[in-house]
């Protein structure tokens, strides 16, 4: 297992990505314990792109329940369809929100947060658990973000 995260500071955020992935892979491929390697992931994200908040929610019934995350505290239970998180559940895709005051139904955690991502991560066809990052700066996210996230959400749906 990795001891120590190898982040290369100048990079541009899409090389920083590609360099992490791998180092997450190795991290978390040979550990089955869920809490555990998504405990590891929202770390890694955070000491690599010190994110304002980065964390998971898994389904659980009919509410979303906070999981391992990095930041400020934050809501433990969210509601199917409701506030970003639980639309992307609803609605089984990324939600990328540029400013999360134009979201209809954001719930604020934490009033500094101004832009947000979230990603569902599938198993057997529903929706098992999603992974959100804010940022407290407005259009903080973009495809790069997106599509390398994806493919940590990858990593993530084929633990066992
Ligand atoms: N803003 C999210 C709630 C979770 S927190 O931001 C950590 C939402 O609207 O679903």
């Amino acid at each position: 297992m990795a001891e120590e995260l190898l982040i290369v500071e100048s990079a541009t955020k899409e090389e920083q990505y590609k360099s992490l992935i791998p180092q997450i892979d190795s991290l978390i491929k040979d550990e089955p314990d869920l809490i555990a390697n998504l405990s590891n992931i929202t770390a890694a994200l955070k000491q690599t792109f010190n994110f304002f908040w980065v964390g998971f929610y898994i389904v659980k019934g009919d509410e979303l329940v906070l999981g391992p995350f990095q930041g400020p505290i934050a809501c433990t239970r969210i509601g199917f369809g409701k506030g970003v998180c639980g639309t992307c559940w609803k609605e089984e895709k990324v939600m990328l929100v540029p400013n999360v005051e134009e979201f209809s139904g954001h719930i604020a955690c934490n009033s500094a947060s101004k832009s947000e991502i979230v990603l569902p991560a599938f198993k057997n066809s529903e929706v098992a658990l999603v992974l959100d990052v804010d940022s407290d700066k407005l259009n903080d996210f973009d495809l790069i973000d997106q599509s390398y996230l994806m493919k940590i959400i990858k990593l993530v749906e084929n633990l066992s």
